[in-house]
């Protein structure tokens, strides 16, 4: 099995709150690094100072009168300058970016979730970014009663919305994805080995060949 063909590519793990996405990213790091290709490891919102500071902004719970409108614009800040600063480089020089989160993101929880208006973000964020989309995004799903459950007691901003909102944004992540071949919805529900398989898997093409 090559694992070649992931240099020079943007891959995205995204999914709800509690979603595992993070601990996926982790292991798939380790593997990608096994396997002699780089990975660069971001997170969206942050991986840059600039950035750091827009996601403090953002998941501040205090920050309760925040307008969606203003998620939405502060979360493509956070993005663009992610992207030029960080993304863009790292795969000029040959690197896998491997990024938590993305513009998928901002469409289940700002336009779906957050009802900011689909086509707006979409316009936004072609419009604000040097580039929109990975080369794959990996959504992993889980119903909203078991991501729920995986939580912490201290929520940030976003975490802290209602039961309801966080089931419309898993909604909004299997919308996105439906009837796109650059994205691949995974089962976020079994044992963290399962799902790291799962992750290999949508890898598919840019690991089989
Ligand atoms: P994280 O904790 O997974 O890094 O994500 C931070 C929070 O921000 C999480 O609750 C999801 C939310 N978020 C949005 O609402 N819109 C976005 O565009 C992004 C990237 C994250």
């Amino acid at each position: 099995m090559s694992w070649e063909k992931l240099k020079g590519k943007f891959i995205v793990l995204d999914g709800p709150d509690g979603s595992g996405k993070s601990t996926q990213i982790e292991k798939l790091a380790d593997l990608v690094r096994e396997k002699g290709v780089e990975p660069v490891v971001l997170r969206d919102p942050g991986g840059t100072t600039i950035g750091e500071e827009i996601r403090q902004i953002l998941l501040n719970p205090a920050h309760e009168k925040m307008s969606v409108r203003c998620e939405t614009l502060l979360y493509m800040a956070s993005r663009a300058q992610l992207y030029s600063q960080c993304i863009e480089p790292a795969l000029q020089k040959g690197s896998c970016v491997l990024c938590d989160r993305w513009i998928s993101s901002t469409y289940a929880y700002q336009a779906v979730a957050g009802e900011d208006g689909k086509e707006f973000i979409l316009e936004l964020a072609e419009a604000a970014l040097l580039r929109t989309w990975p080369d794959r995004t990996i959504i992993i799903d889980v119903p909203t009663e078991i991501s729920r459950g995986r939580l912490g007691e201290s929520l940030d901003r976003m975490e802290a919305k209602s039961g309801s909102f966080h089931q419309k944004v898993r909604n909004g992540f299997l919308e996105l994805a439906k009837g796109r071949d650059d994205f691949r919805v995974i089962d976020g529900t079994g044992p963290i080995e399962e799902i790291h398989e799962q992750v290999i898997e949508a890898l598919g093409d840019y690991v089989n060949s």
